[in-house]
């Protein structure tokens, strides 16, 4: 790891933000090896020098991991609930770190959430501009004609704004529903539902399947598994590439 920046090395064992950290060094609160360091610029290997912040000694460093969840229905995206129901953080409880969802996935979809605790990570990855393909299965009332799924690919107009499927593919057809896949590169609010609704078929599940370079798989509902270094890396490539491009 070597010398990093006290403000990222502080930031990343939890006991600030890194804007909350560079305020912390102004104010002349923080020591490394004995002597108080108050300029930004300074670093240190947080592995060999002993850094202390108003008098005691930091954590360890928690090491970075991202997971994916395969969401069961019927679980909040989010940590904390005031309302009290079930979160993602419940179906985690071996998970001893801080760890936060990327993204949201609604309350009765169900399928591939990532969660992390890298913050760095995560604030790069939530950034509009970074257009991360993800692949839903929406279970939707009646069976959409190659038409409608051409609209879905053309845009359709929402109160927020236009909003187009990269692209579409027929599952499964029933009488009365079907399955279809849609690929999206935004994670605005309901989107996916909001999307079938203005072709008149409004979807009665949904699934997310695929995000990115990761795949749910066969990962059972309600299990969760560490983020694969090849998974990782392409994903950080993409980041990098969509961020290059605009
Ligand atoms: N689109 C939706 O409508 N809901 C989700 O949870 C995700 C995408």
């Amino acid at each position: 790891m070597g010398l990093e920046r006290i403000q990222k090395i502080l930031s990343r064992t939890g006991v600030a933000s890194r804007r909350e950290a560079e305020r912390m060094i102004l104010e002349g609160r923080v020591a490394v090896n004995g002597r108080v360091v108050d300029q930004l610029g300074f670093r240190a290997d947080p592995r060999k020098d002993h850094i202390k912040v108003d008098g005691k000694k930091l954590p360890r460093a928690e090491p970075r991991i991202t997971l994916v969840l395969n969401k069961p229905k019927g679980y909040l995206s989010t940590v904390k609930d005031p309302a009290g129901r079930p979160t993602v953080r419940d179906l985690l409880s071996e998970v001893k770190w801080r760890i936060y969802p990327l993204g949201r996935l609604d309350y009765d979809a169900e399928g591939l959430l990532l969660l992390t605790n890298d913050g760095d990570f995560a604030y790069r990855l939530s950034h509009p501009r970074f257009s991360i393909f993800r692949i839903y299965w929406a279970k939707v009332r009646g069976v959409p004609e190659e038409k409608d799924l051409m609209r879905l690919r053309k845009g359709v107009a929402l109160e927020d704004g236009r909003a187009n499927a990269v692209s579409t593919r027929m599952l499964r057809r029933k009488e009365k529903h079907s399955w279809v896949e849609a690929v999206v590169t935004e994670g605005r609010n309901h989107l996916v539902k909001r999307m079938f609704a203005a072709i008149g078929h409004p979807v009665l599940k949904l699934k997310r399947v695929g995000y990115g370079p990761v795949r749910l798989g066969h990962l059972p509902i309600g299990q969760y598994r560490p983020l694969t270094a090849r998974e990782m890396e392409k994903l950080k490539e993409q980041i990098t590439k969509s961020g290059n491009q605009k």
